[in-house]
């Protein structure tokens, strides 16, 4: 369980970005945390992935093993000669044990056959699977995700939706993901983190559906 309460950040140069923000995530649910750019959700996941601290306020983790995928090529040399199954393998090495089998998670992100292939000649939608067969490797019980499907294509982004809600529902793992993609928002989540000026609201899913038909601005209050 993961449960944050009355927390509050702010940056040097951005005062007050999150204030009072109240959150749990009961094991086996999906939250997506859903806002406008700048709202600070990939801020909260970070303070929740503990990269950084709170100016104030508590955040009570019970999860043993979390993985990130954070927001796509951050952090990528994509003209490093690397193949996609050296990727994990090199991931595998660090961490020494409790690993899944690389041959297994490949097939499940519909990769095997790019094993052999850099990671700088795979379109973005490929490369964003090797980044969460990665994460998955380490057998995750909460896995946390930056925005998964910006800019890839609609095959990577179908494949990824459906092993995401396959993952939460068949193996009950954890899923806190940040979502610009409202409609895979409001389909496979159990719960919506709405952030807006500071302050977060969760709903259900269904809720915020019927909220966002009905204002199609997309200025949602739960
Ligand atoms: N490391 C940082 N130092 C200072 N300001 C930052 C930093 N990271 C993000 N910000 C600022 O904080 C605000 C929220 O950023 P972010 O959490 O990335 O929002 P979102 O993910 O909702 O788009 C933005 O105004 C951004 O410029
Ligand atoms: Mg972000």
């Amino acid at each position: 369980m993961l449960k944050i309460d009355h927390l509050y950040f702010s940056y040097n140069n951005v005062k007050n970005l999150l204030t009072d923000i109240n959150f749990t995530l009961n094991d086996g649910e999906y939250i997506s945390i859903i806002g406008s750019n700048g709202s600070g959700k990939s801020t909260l996941i970070r303070l929740i992935l503990k990269l950084i601290e709170p100016t104030d306020g508590t955040i009570n983790n019970t999860f043993k093993n979390m993985a990130y995928v954070p927001q796509r090529f951050n952090q990528l040399n994509i003209h490093f000669p690397i193949t996609v199954r050296e990727v994990l393998a090199s991931y595998k090495k660090v961490r020494h044990n409790g690993c899944q089998d690389i041959s297994e998670v490949l097939n499940l992100l519909n990769l095997k056959e790019k094993e052999q292939t850099l990671i700088g000649q795979l379109s973005g939608g490929q490369c964003q699977k090797v980044f969460i067969a990665r994460a998955l490797l380490g057998n995750p019980d909460l896995l946390v995700l930056d925005e998964p499907s910006n800019g890839i294509d609609v095959k990577s982004r179908d494949e990824i939706y459906e092993l995401l809600a396959n993952l939460n529902k068949s193996k009950k793992m954890s899923i806190i993901c940040v979502e610009h993609n409202l409609q895979a928002a409001v389909k496979n989540s159990t719960l919506l983190y709405h952030i807006k000026k500071g302050h977060g609201h969760m709903c259900l899913p269904e809720r915020y559906a019927q909220e966002y038909i009905k204002n199609d601005l997309g200025d949602i209050k739960c």
